[in-house]
């Protein structure tokens, strides 16, 4: 069975920032991880591409939208392009297949009598290209500024039966645990589904006010609501209701087992209400609803505390400036070392360089080096058979059962910051038997050259291990440190295949060059 991992689709209303960029690197860690795992893995993202703000922009910059889109498309894609994502599909909204999927989907649903068209009248909000209730009302009455302008709006548009699902709905997200993960989501959707109660889902945009959109094939008067198209990718890219001959995936292969990750911000309405009941509409069953990994935020601090990221406040951090600047590995690395997931992370560029410098170049860049420099030295640059054993070996030998068992058991559970905590550790534990043992001050002595041979193969093998688990994290850097053990193999390695003794004694090593050269901040003048 195939895993598939899905992100959101980045608004193509700006340019990618940081907190796109960390959600795109942890599906493509959790993919990289699956596949090594010798699982067939999917990684699919993209960019939703529809919608009010993108006419506007476009309409701002005096360029049609088509042209808008398609060059913001393109800052995304490079962005992952130099970041070293590997997805392996990749969903655009305008893409005809999709809106040809999308249209079926309206159809159908239409045809079936789920959709309806109704006269009304009420307060819409610009900036969440929605219609708003009373219920979203603040204490004083009144529409809070997070809704941005509201306006009123007297008019027909079509409706989806939401409101036939929300009782299944409720039930359902009782009753599975692992459709909202991290649990502690779980409250606020069902908050969320109580206020959805009795209310239908405005899916139409008159044309009048919105022409960038999918036209719904029942009334060319009107486009689809951008979260109605948006949505649909998951399934659209995924294969589902494809035209025979496409290149798009099968859909009963990829769909059973998948995962969609995204931001807290999206969970409630569209991810946890609107999306299920889509699906439930289309005849989906429970055991084929997706289930939400929801992560937390990167946030940028100011002197008064946490503050959001964002367009306004000009505190926006392009991923593609910090690549530049310290290398895709470092970037890939900070963004899924120093924020577990669920939770919200403060944005340091000073931890950026700290967590590269010590946990990579001095930890596992340090036992790189001193591994292979010393083969080479001392062994004339070959793993040589050795009868020494002694305690610590035992140990460190041991010990790779337990950092792997957590390795996966944490990656499992999609949370690579604590992965990592595991390999740091292992490494950690070698150059810390490398000082026990000081093989470059026992190699004068000529009794101990067996000791030195031990010791020096005890420290290539984990340099050779944790080259395969960090693999997913920084893809790069490893394929480096295995062309130096001259050991391509070890990148078609599964994790079940992960022993020890990668390196068999007698195998000839190549001369280090630094794989981690340490990274600063530019001093401001
Ligand atoms: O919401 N930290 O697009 P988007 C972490 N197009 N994640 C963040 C973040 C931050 N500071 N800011 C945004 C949309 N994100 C829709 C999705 S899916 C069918 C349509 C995350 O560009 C955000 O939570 O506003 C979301 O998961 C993703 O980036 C895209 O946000
Ligand atoms: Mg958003």
């Amino acid at each position: 069975m195939s895993y598939f991992i899905t992100t959101a689709i980045d608004y193509t209303n700006g340019s990618p920032h940081i907190g796109h960029a960390y959600e795109k690197v942890l599906a493509d860690v959790l993919n990289r991880y699956r596949k090594q795992k010798g699982e067939s893995s999917y990684f699919l993202t993209g960019v939703d591409q529809h919608g009010q703000k993108v006419q506007q922009t476009a309409e701002k910059e005096g360029v049609n939208p088509n042209t808008y889109v398609k060059r913001v498309t393109k800052g995304f894609s490079n962005a992952w392009e130099k970041l070293g994502l590997d997805y392996d599909g990749w969903a655009e909204t305008t893409n005809p297949l999709h809106k040809e999927c999308v249209q079926h989907i309206l159809q159908k649903l239409y045809d079936e009598g789920a959709i309806y068209k109704k006269q009304y009248k009420g307060f819409y909000s610009i900036r969440q290209e929605q219609f708003l209730t009373d219920k979203e009302r603040n204490e004083n009455g009144e529409f809070g500024p997070e809704w941005g302008q509201v306006e009123e709006r007297d008019e027909e548009n079509y409706y989806f039966r939401l409101s036939d699902h929300v009782a299944w709905l409720k039930d359902f997200v009782a009753n599975n645990d692992d459709f909202i993960i991290p649990a502690f989501r779980k409250t606020d959707v069902v908050n969320a589904i109580e206020r959805a109660e009795g209310t239908d889902l405005c899916i139409s945009r008159p044309k009048e006010r919105l022409r960038w959109g999918i036209e719904l094939p029942f009334d060319t008067d009107f486009v689809t609501f951008v979260w109605f198209d948006a949505l649909i990718n998951y399934i659209s890219f995924a294969g589902y209701l494809k035209p025979e001959g496409s290149a798009l995936p099968n859909f009963e292969e990829l769909w059973p087992a998948n995962l969609h990750i995204i931001g807290k911000d999206i969970l409630v309405p569209s991810h946890s209400i609107y999306w299920p009941c889509m699906l439930k509409a289309m005849g989906f069953s429970d055991e084929q609803m997706p289930s939400l990994l929801v992560h937390g935020w990167w946030n940028i601090k100011s002197d008064d505390g946490s503050e959001k990221m964002s367009k306004s406040l000009g505190n926006v951090v392009d991923p593609v400036n910090l690549v530049e600047q310290f290398g895709a590995d470092a970037v890939r690395y900070y963004l899924v070392r120093d924020i577990h997931t669920g939770r919200d992370s403060d944005y340091d560029i000073e931890r950026l360089v700290m967590l590269f410098n010590t946990e990579l170049a001095n930890n596992l860049g340090n036992l790189c080096n001193r591994a292979l420099n010393m083969t080479k030295r001392y062994c004339g640059g070959l793993t040589t058979e050795s009868s020494f054993d002694d305690a610590s070996c035992q140990e460190l030998r041991a010990s790779l059962e337990g950092c792997v068992a957590k390795y996966r058991e944490h990656m499992d559970q999609h949370a690579p910051s604590h992965a990592l905590e595991a390999v740091i550790g292992f490494i950690t534990s070698a150059n810390v038997f490398a000082e026990q043992h000081k093989p470059w001050e026992i190699a004068k002595d000529e009794t101990k050259t067996e000791q030195v041979n031990a010791v020096l193969n005890h420290m290539v093998e984990v340099v050779a291990i944790a080259s395969v688990l960090l693999k997913p994290f920084i893809p790069a850097a490893c394929e480096r440190i295995q062309t130096q053990l001259k050991a391509p193999q070890l990148a078609q390695l599964t994790l079940d295949q992960l022993q020890w003794g990668l390196i068999p004694t007698g195998h000839e090593v190549a001369k280090p060059k630094p794989v981690f050269p340490r990274i600063q901040l530019e001093k401001p003048e």
